[in-house]
């Protein structure tokens, strides 16, 4: 009788905890839940950080399977004098990353910043810059032919108002006019035929003046049979930020055009100073997280939309306090390593957003 009582005891003890116990949370790595989305999601190396913080190494190699040399690919570092190529640190990153089986995007390959003096204060021909942009190009994107598998072949070449600057500021521009771009594109091509091409830019990620240039601009290549791949947008983000409806309609007309669109430069930044001992407030860090949430599921939802690289991975290492004073808290992790709501945000809209192109 003891033992029947005991039996019943333990069964219903076990009915009642499978009946009331909540299941434990998933806890998949973003990386994981992306592989299986086949969506590449990346974030920035940079080298002061890089590769010696083991918490970023693990947090890298966690959650990312993809990874983008923040600076050492510009023109500045791997070509500072005319005949000097310098691989130095692009080569060591690469290798790193092969080596942690991350996939590659490169770039810029043709910017009007972080350029040498030899370029920006040269007497150029129109016939001896495109030479040279030939050259670099050709070097650049050859040396790493088959490895690196995305570029972003001409960054930030647009105006406000949608037209492609020509102005003072850009010796592409001034020198050569809009053809530039074409031409960058052809070369990139010649150099590594399988790799993935993007024109990219940032404010054009919703609908406005400047995205409705870039659309236009890129449609003008595709007629002209220029080979690119994609439009990145580089979605540096305030707050309020971008309307996802526009985004994704944004998203879709490129997608008419049979061009991919992917987030090259992600971050959300809150008016904060980053010197702050207080982070900001619950009500900013859940803005932030909400705006994170609303446009990963944009991309994510998107059939033309495969790639998210986020500039920069912890709030300790960023480039927002040097370039918005009184912001930063962009990324999404915190200065200890400490996921906060935007990573959950971005780990829910991987884990829930319906299937890409679903629907
Ligand atoms: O590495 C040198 C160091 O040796 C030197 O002592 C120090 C002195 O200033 O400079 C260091 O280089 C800095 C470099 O970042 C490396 O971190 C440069 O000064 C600095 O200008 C450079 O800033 C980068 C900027 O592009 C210009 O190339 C930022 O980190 C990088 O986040 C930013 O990225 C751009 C994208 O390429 C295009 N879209 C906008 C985005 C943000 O501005």
């Amino acid at each position: 009788m003891r033992r029947l009582t005991t039996l019943v005891a333990l069964t219903l003890t076990a009915t009642l905890s499978a009946g009331f116990t909540l299941a434990e949370p998933p806890d998949p790595s973003l990386a994981s839940l992306s592989t299986e989305r086949r969506l590449q999601l990346g974030a920035a190396l940079s080298k002061p950080e890089w590769p010696v913080d083991p918490l970023l190494y693990d947090t890298l190699t966690t959650h990312f399977n993809t990874v983008v040399p923040e600076s050492e690919l510009k023109w500045m570092w791997v070509h500072p004098e005319r005949d000097v190529y310098d691989f130095t640190l692009a080569d060591a990153m690469v290798e790193w990353a092969e080596m942690n089986g991350f996939d590659i995007r490169g770039g810029p390959l043709i910017w009007h910043q972080s350029l040498p003096p030899w370029i920006t204060e040269g007497d150029w021909t129109r016939s001896e810059l495109i030479a040279v942009m030939r050259d670099h190009i050709h070097t650049v994107v050859g040396r790493y032919r088959g490895r690196i598998s995305q570029w972003d072949v001409v960054n930030e070449a647009f105006e406000p108002n949608g037209t492609v600057y020509v102005g003072e500021h850009s010796v592409w521009g001034r020198v050569i006019g809009p053809e530039f771009i074409d031409l960058a594109f052809k070369f990139a091509h010649e150099a590594d035929p399988d790799a993935e091409l993007y024109l990219n830019d940032y404010g054009a990620e919703a609908l406005n003046a400047k995205s409705d240039g870039i659309y236009h601009f890129a449609k003008g290549m595709v007629e002209r049979g220029v080979p690119i791949d994609g439009f990145g947008m580089q979605m540096h983000t305030p707050l309020p930020f971008p309307d996802p409806h526009e985004v994704a309609k944004n998203m879709a007309r490129f997608g008419a055009l049979k061009l991919k669109v992917a987030y090259t430069e992600m971050d959300v930044r809150i008016e904060h100073p980053d010197t702050s001992l207080v982070p900001p407030s619950p009500y900013w860090l859940n803005w932030q997280a909400h705006a994170y949430r609303m446009l990963t599921d944009v991309c994510v939802a998107a059939p033309n939309c495969d790639t998210i690289i986020m500039w920069g991975v912890t709030d300790l290492h960023s480039w927002v306090p040097h370039q918005h004073p009184g912001y930063g808290w962009a990324h999404l992790w915190d200065k200890q390593y400490q996921p906060k709501p935007a990573f959950y945000a971005v780990r829910d809209s991987l884990l829930y957003t319906p299937t890409r192109g679903a629907g």
